[in-house]
């Protein structure tokens, strides 16, 4: 395959960015995004240009670390796929791609397509566990009893990997999506409850003091969401919320 790319390129956080052409030849249609990616700065080493910074870790689908937005979609036009499970087969030999950073004001770009997310780390220290008694009594988690459909949604909902596409596809820039699998899995299990009034006040909290935007209910987030994170985990979160306004506890 033949392509043309269009990549953004910035210093760093402060420096203003601008979109770099290059040109792409043999690129084969089994390889993946990254790869392609990969082959590019080869080349861009080979003659001397500073290569492009992307971020990437497990490159199978796990880690959230890739987070490219690819001609106008998160992780690019496959559907529940990352970046890094995207193959160059979903597009046209000859095509132009245009590839941009993750864009929020919460996840300000550190280099080239590189943001940071960090908020995304605070909101989960904000109230994203359980305690547990660590004296060696710990009672097996196994051992309670979970209706299946509840752990069924508690489970959908840990498969969020905190990519942040929801937050970039999001005209709002909402982390709604985000925040709400990550209440959900422990307020939909026995475990979670204790302290499900205040983990869902403190991270509401610290979303909104990083800067997310409100939902809107467009649900493009779950469009893009490579996981398949339902909006039902908002409508949840938002019950929970209401609810920890009238339940007096310790936050
Ligand atoms: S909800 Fe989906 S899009 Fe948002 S961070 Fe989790 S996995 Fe990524
Ligand atoms: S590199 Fe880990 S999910 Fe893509």
């Amino acid at each position: 395959m033949n392509l043309t790319l269009k990549i953004w390129r910035q210093k760093n956080s402060k420096a203003k960015g601008v979109v770099e052409t290059y040109k792409l030849s043999d690129v084969s249609p089994d390889s993946s995004f990254l790869e392609m990616l990969d082959v590019l700065n080869e080349g861009l080493v080979e003659k001397g240009v500073e290569p492009v910074a992307f971020d990437h870790d497990c490159r199978e689908g796990i880690c959230g670390m890739c987070s490219l937005y690819i001609n106008g979609e998160a992780h690019g036009p496959d559907r529940k796929v990352t970046t890094c499970q995207l193959h160059m087969r979903m597009f046209e030999d000859g095509e132009t791609i245009t590839i941009e950073p993750f864009r929020s004001a919460a996840f300000p770009v550190v280099k080239d397509l590189v943001v940071d997310r960090s908020a995304f780390d605070r909101i989960q220290q904000a109230g994203g566990y359980v305690s547990v008694n660590t004296s060696g009594n710990t009672q097996d988690a196994n051992a309670l009893p979970i209706p299946k459909v509840d752990a069924d949604k508690a489970f959908d909902a840990a498969t969020c990997i905190g990519c942040g596409a929801c937050v970039a596809t999001c005209k709002n820039a909402s982390a709604m999506l985000f925040v709400s699998a990550k209440v959900s899995q422990f307020s939909l299990l026995p475990q979670g409850k204790v302290e499900a009034n205040r983990r869902v006040a403190n991270m509401v909290s610290q979303m909104d003091e990083e800067g997310f935007g409100n939902c809107t209910n467009t649900g493009a987030c779950e469009i893009e969401c490579p996981k398949g994170i339902s909006l039902d985990n908002i409508a949840r979160m938002n019950r929970d919320f209401l609810k920890s306004l009238v339940v007096a506890e310790d936050k």
